[in-house]
């Protein structure tokens, strides 16, 4: 066979593991013909390629980013993209696709395979808010870099008696927040799921000062919103697949927090920090065992599918499940965060 993939949306820590896997056991083992579609679904619609052969993934295991680079164009956006998309097939003889991506790059794939295209996804985000999956790849690693950033800046905070702001990516969904805050010691975590009130942010925060802390660490996801009416945000640009750009949360808080508690307190924006750089050894399992699970569900013509993490165990499940709906935080979850905050 001769099968593309493509690895599309934000970069993630973890795809050259999948890519590797794909190519070690589809060409090595199966004796398939791997073609690799440059930048996401753009790359599919130029029918800008190039083949992967075993030589091409060696060393591949411990790279953050992609060999095959991405981007967010979106073929239905465009008017003649999906006829773009399947000349192309068409044209460079690919029987089956693998894409690699998160919720838009899946969507993307699940309407071509309603198009008749022979598809299998990967989940990929660093947000883990993929429905269907328990995790993704890419999360543990965005989660440790956070924790070691909130580490460094407990120390700084402490010396200056400030308010460190840390503001983490998560634009729907707060799963790196909640972790890191939770692993990193935080005092206030806000996430898009649960809008918050700046009043009782600050109260919070003295209450905590009053009974002798002399510092604080607050971590915000990119998405947490105030409740309606309570702290007014700055919009951003839109891109192919209705995302405004987001980022300035953390400097809007701490300016918040500074001006009603007279405390001094700074931010800082990990924002693509999260995404650079090598992925966790639990992130290469994760992504190998994804690829590899890939691979062989288009040896077996089991088309329409995402793989998936379930407790332990990698499945397979319709790709339309994992695209379905944004796996938000877990109440629970937040409710144990939450016992630690002030
Ligand atoms: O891929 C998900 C994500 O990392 C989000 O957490 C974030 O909002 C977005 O990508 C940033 O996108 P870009 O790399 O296009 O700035």
């Amino acid at each position: 066979m001769r099968i593309g993939m493509l690895t599309g949306g934000g970069d993630c820590p973890g795809l050259n593991a999948v890519i590797r896997a794909v190519v070690r056991k589809g060409a090595g083992e199966y004796g398939h013909t791997l073609v690799g579609y440059r930048h996401g679904w753009r790359g599919v619609m130029t029918g800008e390629s190039i083949e992967l052969a075993q030589s091409s993934v060696r060393g591949l295991l411990p790279r953050g980013g992609t060999i095959l680079g991405t981007s967010r164009t979106n073929p239905y956006r465009t008017n003649d993209g999906p006829r773009q998309v399947l000349d192309t097939l068409s044209r460079d003889r690919i029987d089956a696709l693998i894409a690699i991506g998160g919720e838009d790059t899946l969507g993307v794939a699940h309407r071509l395979d309603g198009d008749g295209v022979r598809v299998v996804g990967v989940p990929k985000t660093i947000d883990n808010d993929l429905s269907g999956t328990d995790f993704t790849f890419g999360f543990h690693t965005a989660v440790q870099i956070a924790t070691d950033a909130i580490d460094r800046l407990h120390t700084t905070a402490e010396s200056h008696d400030r308010v460190m702001v840390v503001e983490v990516m998560g634009r729907h969904a707060g799963w790196i927040a909640t972790y890191s805050g939770m692993a990193g010691g935080a005092d206030v975590i806000l996430i898009p799921e649960e809008p918050f009130d700046i009043d009782e942010i600050c109260e919070s925060l003295v209450h905590r000062h009053q009974r002798g802390a002399s510092f604080s660490i607050v971590v915000a996801a990119e998405g947490a919103t105030p409740k309606e009416g309570t702290m007014e945000l700055q919009t951003g640009e839109i891109d192919d697949f209705g995302h405004v750009r987001l980022g300035g949360i953390g400097q809007r808080l701490a300016d918040e927090i500074e001006a009603r508690t007279g405390y001094e307190a700074r931010m800082t924006a990990l924002g693509h920090v999260l995404r650079g750089g090598s992925p966790t050894a639990y992130d290469r399992v994760i992504a190998t065992r994804f690829g590899i699970e890939a691979i062989d569900a288009v040896h077996q013509g089991d088309f329409g599918t995402m793989v998936a993490l379930r407790g332990t165990d990698v499945v397979r499940i319709p790709i339309e499940q994992g695209v379905a709906q944004l796996k938000t935080v877990d109440g629970k979850l937040f409710e144990t965060a939450a016992v630690f905050f002030g």
